[in-house]
């Protein structure tokens, strides 16, 4: 194996620079020459190729976002897009890919490794935190502490005026960010796709604390299936509570920012795992990090078994809400 190449891919996340940075710098330590793609698929299609030496990524372990720049490419899900991409791969001398990214970046890996036989290992990056074979991924902790300093502003507001709040954080369909955020933020209650809602039970959580003296609350809501459910849950809880209320729908904001260390670690480790896999001759797994252990799962595995949510958690918002 003599070149490598990586690239960031779907929605970036907090540490996809520092996770760069490890490849890269673990690939020269290896005597790997070491190439980017900018643009996620779109550009690696695009043959939008940059050459990675150490110097390269200098000064953007603290940087959010992805200096490679990333994308969500409709045509590299059709064979003709992909085709273009293996081209590209083939004539760059690339023995082998590094994927950045959430888990439609893992199918495309995949797609990728069953139709050309190159060799692809992803690592997991995405502030979801829903992909199976990993306890974390790349952006989850520093999006965490985005959204609860949002929370404790909010709080702030929510006491002067005696309001409840909807907060929306983002998720995608799974739970993970809001109920870590409804937990570390004080949240009256935490609403997750996992959990079927019940507007009419917090109806009566809300009325209950207010008439045990609470005069605001904070409930955290999971964007679920698109993004604006609060509105609509604010709206069918509202007439049940004797409170004003407010929604606010956090948004892109999760995603920016510089990294907290947790994630610059977690990047640091998976990056230089990603190429001692790869250079170690396996294909088609992500590597992740479970109980603080570097552990290695098939990439369809990554999206076919599901990821429990911490019931045990979602327990002790309420109780911890008296
Ligand atoms: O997957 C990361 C994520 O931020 C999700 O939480 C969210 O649903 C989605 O991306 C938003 O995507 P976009 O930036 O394309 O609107």
């Amino acid at each position: 194996m003599n070149t490598i190449a990586v690239l960031t891919s779907g929605g970036d996340a907090p540490g996809m620079n520092a996770c760069v940075r490890a490849v890269v710098r673990t690939g020269a330590a290896c005597g790997l020459r070491v190439i980017g793609f900018r643009h996620g698929f779109a550009g690696l299609m695009a043959g939008e190729q940059i050459l990675l030496d150490p110097r390269a990524v200098a000064n953007i372990i603290q940087r959010g976002g992805t200096f490679l720049g990333t994308s969500r490419s409709p045509e590299f899900k059709t064979v003709d897009g992909r085709r273009k991409a293996i081209e590209v791969l083939k004539s760059a001398g690339a023995d082998g890919l590094i994927v950045i990214g959430g888990e439609g970046s893992f199918h495309g890996a995949q797609d990728l490794i069953q139709e050309s036989g190159i060799r692809a290992v992803g690592i997991p990056g995405t502030i979801d935190n829903d992909l199976y074979g990993t306890d974390f991924s790349i952006g989850f902790d520093t999006a965490v502490n985005t959204a609860l300093e949002a929370i404790d502003r909010i709080r702030d507001t929510a006491a002067s005026h005696e309001r409840l709040f909807f907060v929306e954080v983002m998720g995608h369909r799974t739970g993970f960010l809001a109920l870590e955020v409804g937990l570390a933020g004080g949240a009256e209650a935490v609403v997750v796709p996992e959990v079927p809602t019940d507007p009419e039970q917090l109806c009566k959580i809300l009325s209950e604390s207010r008439s045990r003296g609470k005069s605001s609350s904070i409930v955290v809501v999971a964007e679920g299936e698109a993004p604006g459910f609060a509105f609509t849950l604010a709206d069918q809880v509202r007439s049940g509570v004797e409170m004003e209320s407010r929604v606010v729908i956090l948004g892109h904001i999760q995603r920016g920012g510089p990294p907290t260390a947790r994630d610059r670690v977690l990047a640091s480790r998976l990056g230089a795992a990603a190429v001692e896999t790869l250079a170690g001759g396996r294909t088609g797994v992500m590597v992740g990090e479970v109980n603080n252990t570097m552990a290695l799962t098939p990439l369809p595995e990554t999206w076919k078994k599901k990821k429990d949510l911490d019931r045990s958690r979602l327990a002790l918002v309420g109780t911890l809400a008296v």
